[in-house]
């Protein structure tokens, strides 16, 4: 069998512990087997590039308690969307210092608790949201989170969040007039964004908007890179250490008086530590005239790989046939619905000779693909989960 790694993971020994792991066990269900010694490796790898910014783990792209665990140990900040992801970091040892609640869309009853919680530093897009902080948690630290072009990015996080500049600039001066304190900006350039130089047009706005809040009077000290950090997916990116310290000098370029600087990867450190190992449930064509056959695999959509939405984010599938004749297919999960298709407008090519009952490995999918995953969509169980 290939093995398709990151350039410089490749010569982690770790980095084969996952391979030998399922080699030697069978699994009766789609299985997310995740390395911890991996998610190490991928932490301190983005520290060296990321040098004086706080990592903040964005927890959404993998909360499992163990994870969380480790990269408290490790030294890791954590960036949480919701009650519950704080909750987790909390038990799990991290401090409310080290955890921002970064979700711009709070409930007003869980801003109250991650305040009683001594949670100190909460993300904004709105007026009305701030007002909800104010009132729950007086006297908070509050970034803003402005809307950057992310078009470049495989997995863009659209204009759901942010705001523009000229409504960042009057947030600003709105939770100064609340009570709380408005300490700097928020973005994210969108999720794998492959290069660090896809990230320079956004910073370039970025520091003009930097500029005009500090020549109105806004004492800033904290900028917020959010995540963008890539995993690899087939496609060529820069290893970690060095996205990191090229994105980093871009930063320090354009904002050298952000005292306090903060990035939250999600992707970048967690998905290379983890392989799905899932099963060919059926081959088949739908006529004698078929182009392509169809493969489906005891996971889709709704079992873990909802990123294929859009055939966006483009795994690699990997079997014990892959030294023979390769052909395109199309690629569909296992459910009784239409939508529960991975790969159409670009079929994969997997081997001719595949077959029900088949083991396909899915590589580096630790992130953003457990919590998706339905907890029972046609009677099908979530996604396991399983340490090493
Ligand atoms: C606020 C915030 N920060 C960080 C991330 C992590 O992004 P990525 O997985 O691209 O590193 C996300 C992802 O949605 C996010 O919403």
């Amino acid at each position: 069998m290939t093995l398709h790694f990151a350039p410089e993971a490749a010569s982690f020994p770790v980095a084969t512990r996952l391979d030998a792991y399922v080699a030697e066990r069978s699994f009766d269900r789609p299985t997310l087997v995740m390395d911890l010694d991996r998610v190490a490796i991928q932490y301190h790898a983005l520290k060296a590039g990321l040098g004086r910014a706080d990592i903040h783990f964005a927890v959404k792209a993998n909360p499992h308690r163990q994870v969380i665990a480790r990269l408290v140990d490790l030294g890791s900040h954590f960036d949480a969307a919701s009650k519950a992801e704080i909750a987790l970091c909390l038990t799990e040892g991290a401090a409310p210092s080290e955890i921002s609640f970064g979700n711009t869309i709070k409930r007003a009853s869980d801003i109250a608790w991650a305040h009683d919680q001594g949670i100190t530093l909460f993300a904004a897009d709105a007026a009305e949201e701030l007002e909800k902080i104010a009132v729950n948690a007086p006297g908070a630290s509050v970034y803003i989170r402005l809307i950057v072009e992310t078009s470049l990015a495989d997995w863009p996080l659209s204009r759901k969040f942010g705001c523009d500049r000229d409504t960042a600039l009057a947030l600003l001066d709105y939770a100064k007039a609340l009570g709380l304190n408005p300490v700097g900006f928020s973005f994210h350039v969108g999720s794998q964004t492959r290069q660090s130089a896809m990230w320079a047009s956004s910073l370039d706005a970025l520091a003009l908007i930097w500029q005009a809040a500090r020549d109105a009077g806004h004492e800033l000290s904290l900028l917020n890179i959010g995540g963008g950090f890539p995993a690899f997916y087939g496609e060529a990116i820069e290893a970690p250490t060095a996205y990191a310290s090229e994105v980093m000098k871009l930063v320090e370029a354009r904002f050298p008086g952000a005292q306090k600087i903060m990035a939250e990867p999600g992707r970048g450190m967690v998905a290379e530590a983890g392989v799905i190992v899932a099963e060919v449930m059926l081959v088949s064509r739908k006529s004698a005239r078929d182009l392509h056959r169809w493969v489906y695999l005891d996971i889709g959509r709704f079992s873990g790989l909802a990123e294929t939405e859009g055939e966006a984010i483009r795994y690699q599938f990997h079997t014990a046939r892959d030294g023979d004749p390769m052909g395109p297919c199309i690629l569909a999960g296992p459910s009784c619905d239409s939508a529960d298709v991975l790969y159409e407008k670009r079929p994969m090519q997997m081997p001719l000779t595949l077959q029900a009952g088949d083991r396909v490995l899915i590589r580096n999918t630790g992130a953003y693909t457990s919590t998706y995953s339905t907890l029972g969509f046609n009677g099908f169980p979530p996604l396991d989960v399983v340490v090493i």
